[in-house]
């Protein structure tokens, strides 16, 4: 079968760094915060026309952090603790086909500049296509919620240390934006930990996930994450082994994303001083 012909439309600016961190469902986070340029190729100025009037947008993306080196047929959803679930009956990034589908809140529109915010994808997440939500057809009368409904996302407590909640205010000053500890709260109730890692679950084990342009530390101990410090001296960069994993593994389509300007990034984090 030929490879469908697929255009990068943008690049997602989103205030997450990586993919720990990352809500796991759009919407989850109403803070997370996101813009989208639509490229000038694509005539913006027409091409976004009318879509203003609009108050949610579907976004369909590329998974473009992928490293797995095969898509498993049958998949553990966090929410499922251990349990399986077929690929196609779950949003697993790790499909056939890498692509996303979020709903994103569409705050307002500047130019080609798409202002977002419930966003569910990491920075710089290639946008394939961008579609009006319309509740009319989109939402589906009587529609059930599958093996979701009897397994709900784990939730934790949230607390800053004194420390943190100083962190928080320089973090607003800095950013010039308000509602940092809402953000973390809404980010850190979902309980980002892989349940099948036992390395990230140890009780009180400091993890850490990048936001924005700060790392936030955190650790959870019987059911509360607390967020020990926010520190911005810490720095994410490319880890070269797996860039040449993720170049060994395209695909035609990744061949023309990357000939459409897409060049596959992975990121680790850089461990603190000491840490
Ligand atoms: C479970 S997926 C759901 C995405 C979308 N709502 C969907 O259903 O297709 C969301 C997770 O994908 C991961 N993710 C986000 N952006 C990514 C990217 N560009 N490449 C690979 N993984 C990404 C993050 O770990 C995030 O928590």
């Amino acid at each position: 079968m030929t490879s469908p012909s697929l255009r990068v439309i943008g690049r997602l600016r989103s205030c997450f760094r990586e993919k720990f961190g990352t809500p796991r469902q759009p919407l989850l986070v109403p803070g997370a915060t996101a813009t989208l340029t639509v490229a000038r190729e694509h005539l913006p100025e027409h091409s976004l026309s009318g879509l203003d009037r609009f108050s949610h947008v579907w976004l369909l993306s590329y998974f473009h952090l992928n490293t797995n080196k095969m898509v498993r047929p049958k998949i553990h959803p966090p929410r499922l603790r251990g349990g399986s679930i077929g690929l196609f009956a779950s949003r697993s990034p790790h499909r056939p086909s890498p692509i996303g589908l979020s709903l994103a809140r569409l705050v307002r529109i500047e130019g080609a500049t798409l202002h977002l915010a419930g966003i569910d994808l990491v920075d710089e997440t290639p946008i394939l296509d961008i579609k009006p939500y319309i509740p009319e057809w989109d939402i589906a009368t009587g529609a059930t919620a599958g093996w979701t409904k009897d397994a709900p996302f784990p939730s934790l407590n949230v607390d800053f240390s004194p420390a943190a909640a100083k962190d928080v205010k320089a973090a607003e000053k800095r950013l010039r934006v308000n509602g940092v500890e809402k953000l973390l709260r809404d980010i850190l109730t979902q309980d980002l930990r892989n349940p099948r890692d036992r390395a990230q679950n140890a009780n009180g084990l400091e993890l850490g996930f990048f936001l924005h342009d700060f790392e936030t530390r955190f650790v959870v101990r019987d059911g509360t994450a607390t967020v020990v410090r926010l520190l911005t001296g810490t720095v994410m960069h490319k880890k070269e082994s797996r860039a040449a994993h993720c170049a060994r593994q395209e695909s035609n389509l990744d061949t023309r994303l990357r000939r459409a300007g897409h060049y596959p990034l992975c990121y680790e984090r850089n461990r603190r001083p000491g840490a």
